[in-house]
């Protein structure tokens, strides 16, 4: 049993300040344990340098072992010569490091929201996150909008970059002239597939892309794969059209899917939004706000980040969320939060000062 506080300073088990933010959380089975690890973005340096992933691991979700940076940034292309990477990159050529340097640069790179899945087929672990930074045509941070892919056959890595991809576009015109992109993004393991969701059409629309069996691409291939041809409702969904919405989070309920989302306001809070739906790409509707007593109408200070399983058999889950400092984001704090399906079907997130897990 341990106790939670949302906002205040979080210690790892050497004292040292977790660095884990736009977090997502993979429970794993150990030993007939479970096993929790927190992956994160990395902030100890602010905005740039990037630093890269870290993780932690945990059993009780309070105490949280220091796994290290588990996806590193990079100085140069001369750190290829360091005896990590080249244990990860020996192989490709130097076209395929400069791609792969493109989104680990440490000066120029954004690399955010890191979630990783378990794929049993493979027995590895699959990182993706969202890869953005300036273009050849344009030196706005936000500018490439792709999704990347990094694989290990550990929960606490080293993992190895596979590449960054615009993802779907459902052919219509709205963005059409720049198709595919991938912002906030977040993955879902479903029974029998997963999923990654993202901010597409310049933030304006959530999708989600059904992911091959691999983890490793999305079943349509994306924008950029040759003869490209996607089944809308069969490899991806739009969601909320225009709704202009990020910070997904998604989890499953009782058979039906809940989806919690922020508004975009960069780094400030705005109020969250829920939907639901029978299938993963199928109908969503939007349930409105779930805080409760929300008076500023901030969720509670915070944008969400992931939702985690407590009791799920009694609808008890704990809403992860960030409350960003925008100048100095390293001390940015994890607001964890009772979030709970209620018995109508209805989701609701209330603050508490602390509260007590009981796993
Ligand atoms: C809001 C996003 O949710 C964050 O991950 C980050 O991209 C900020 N915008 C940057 O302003």
């Amino acid at each position: 049993m341990g106790i939670i506080k949302p906002g205040t300073p979080w210690l790892d088990t050497n004292g040292k300040i977790i660095q884990a933010h736009g977090s997502g959380m993979l429970p794993m089975q150990e030993n007939g344990k479970t096993v929790y690890y927190w992956y994160g973005e990395d902030k100890t340096d602010g905005y740039r340098p990037l630093v890269g992933v870290h993780a932690y691991k945990s059993t009780d979700l309070l105490n949280w072992e220091d796994c290290g940076v588990v996806l590193k940034a990079m100085d140069s292309m001369e750190t290829f010569n360091e005896p990590y990477f080249q244990e990860l990159y020996g192989h490709l050529n130097q076209e395929e490091k400069a791609a792969i340097f493109t989104d680990l640069h440490k000066h120029t790179a954004v690399l955010e929201r890191p979630k990783v899945i378990y794929n049993a087929k493979n027995n590895n672990y699959v990182m993706w996150f969202h890869a953005d930074g300036p273009t050849a045509t344009s030196t706005a941070n936000y500018a490439k909008a792709k999704a990347a892919v990094a694989v290990s056959d550990s929960p606490c890595g080293p993992f190895t970059l596979l590449g960054s991809y615009r993802l779907d576009h459902y052919g219509g015109e709205h963005y059409l002239h720049n198709p595919g992109m991938a912002r906030d993004m977040t993955l879902f393991a479903d029974d029998d597939a997963a999923y990654i969701i993202y901010s597409n059409e310049e933030n304006y629309t959530l999708y989600i892309s059904r992911l091959n069996d691999d983890y490793t691409m999305i079943t349509s291939g994306g924008v950029e794969s040759p003869g490209y041809a996607p089944v809308e409702g069969v490899d991806y969904a739009r969601v909320f059209p225009m709704g202009h919405r990020e910070a997904p989070a998604l989890f499953k309920h009782k058979g039906k899917y809940y989806m919690v989302t922020s508004g975009c306001t960069g780094w400030r809070p705005n109020p969250a939004l829920y939907a639901k739906a029978d299938s993963i790409l199928g109908e969503w509707t939007n349930m409105g706000d779930p805080c409760v007593d929300d008076v500023k109408r901030t969720t509670f200070d915070s944008q969400s980040t992931h939702v985690l399983p407590l009791d799920p058999d009694n609808g008890k889950y704990i809403y992860l969320g960030d409350r960003w400092v925008p100048d100095d984001l390293a001390n940015s704090r994890y607001i964890w939060l009772p979030l709970a399906v209620n018995k109508d079907g209805s989701v609701t997130i209330e603050w508490v000062d602390e509260w007590q897990l009981q796993l």
